[in-house]
């Protein structure tokens, strides 16, 4: 039997320790990391992989792409594929931050819950690299999607990225605290709660009050949660009329899903999972 070997190449100092233990839960042989790689720093690294195995056993040698920051993620992906060409390629997989796989999941869980099509959705905290993803996913369903963050420039700097990388249209919405955030949930059928651990977004009366919510979603798995008077393992636990999903009730979909994609890498040589793919992989899962 050939080793299915995955290469994490990270953006960060240290390979990832999730995701290193992902990549053999999710079916490699053996998960080599490298630290620190960057677009300059990855082509030798990627010829290793391509030009090493025949044609039949190439699909055996698979890339995955993480560390903290999706735009390194991102540039690198861009640059790995830029090494491919003919036969000489292999599968890869981005997931900086975990944002692909945690975005994918609690948008493929909304949208068994309910139609997105044309509903209007706003990610709070969405200016971080899960909450950007989960913009993205939401648009690409047909949501008419805002995001707030505390600063308008970044916030505005963060819907355009994601324009540009989706071709969708994303508003910014500058909202500092929780009363400004409630304020830009009014009209939306959607609330996804997409902040640093451990901060809440919106208080509990502020989302049960608005009539327009049917869904409230938030990764945020440390208390306080970012949707106030939600628990972290509601998955689509019904309160008054609106349905919520919790940070650990999303994080198990979460994690069948990055370990269903490890497994994907190795069936064919030419597979790129990103937000897309991964995304259609979480809603045939969910
Ligand atoms: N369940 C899972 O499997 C899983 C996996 C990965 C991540 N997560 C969770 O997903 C969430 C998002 O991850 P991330 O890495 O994208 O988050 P992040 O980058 O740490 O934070 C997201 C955004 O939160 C905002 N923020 C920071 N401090 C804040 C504060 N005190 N008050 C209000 N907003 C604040 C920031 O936006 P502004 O500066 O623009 O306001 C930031 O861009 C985190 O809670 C993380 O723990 C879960």
């Amino acid at each position: 039997m050939t080793a299915k070997l995955l290469f994490q190449l990270d953006t960060d100092p240290h390979p990832s320790v999730f995701d290193t233990v992902v990549g053999y839960d999710g079916g490699a042989d053996h998960v080599i990391g490298h630290s620190g790689v960057t677009p300059e720093s990855a082509g030798g690294l990627v010829e290793g992989a391509i030009f090493t195995r025949g044609a039949k056993e190439k699909r055996f040698t698979a890339l995955f792409l993480g560390g903290a920051n999706m735009a390194a993620g991102e540039a690198l992906l861009d640059a790995v594929r830029g090494k491919f060409y003919g036969g000489f390629r292999v599968s890869v997989m981005l997931d900086s931050n975990g944002a692909n796989t945690t975005a994918a999941a609690g948008v493929a869980l909304l949208a068994k819950a309910a139609p997105l099509a044309g509903k209007r959705a706003i990610v709070l905290g969405g200016t971080g690299p899960v909450g950007m993803r989960v913009a993205a996913m939401l648009a690409l369903e047909g949501a008419e999607v805002s995001i707030t963050g505390r600063k308008l420039d970044k916030t505005q700097a963060a819907a355009d990225s994601i324009g540009k990388r989706f071709g969708v249209q994303i508003a910014a919405i500058e909202a500092p605290d929780d009363a400004a955030r409630a304020r830009a949930a009014e009209g939306c059928a959607i609330i996804y709660a997409a902040g640093a651990i451990g901060h809440q977004l919106i208080a509990q009366a502020d989302w049960q009050s608005l009539a327009c919510v049917e869904l409230v979603a938030d990764v945020n798995p440390e208390p306080p949660f970012g949707i106030g008077g939600i628990a972290a393992n509601d998955k689509a636990r019904d309160y008054d009329g609106k349905l919520a999903f919790g940070a650990l009730g999303i994080g198990g979909l979460k994690l069948r899903l990055h370990r269903a994609c490890i497994g994907k890498l190795f069936e064919q040589n030419d597979l790129v999972l990103d937000a897309e793919k991964i995304l259609a992989i979480a809603k045939e899962m969910a």
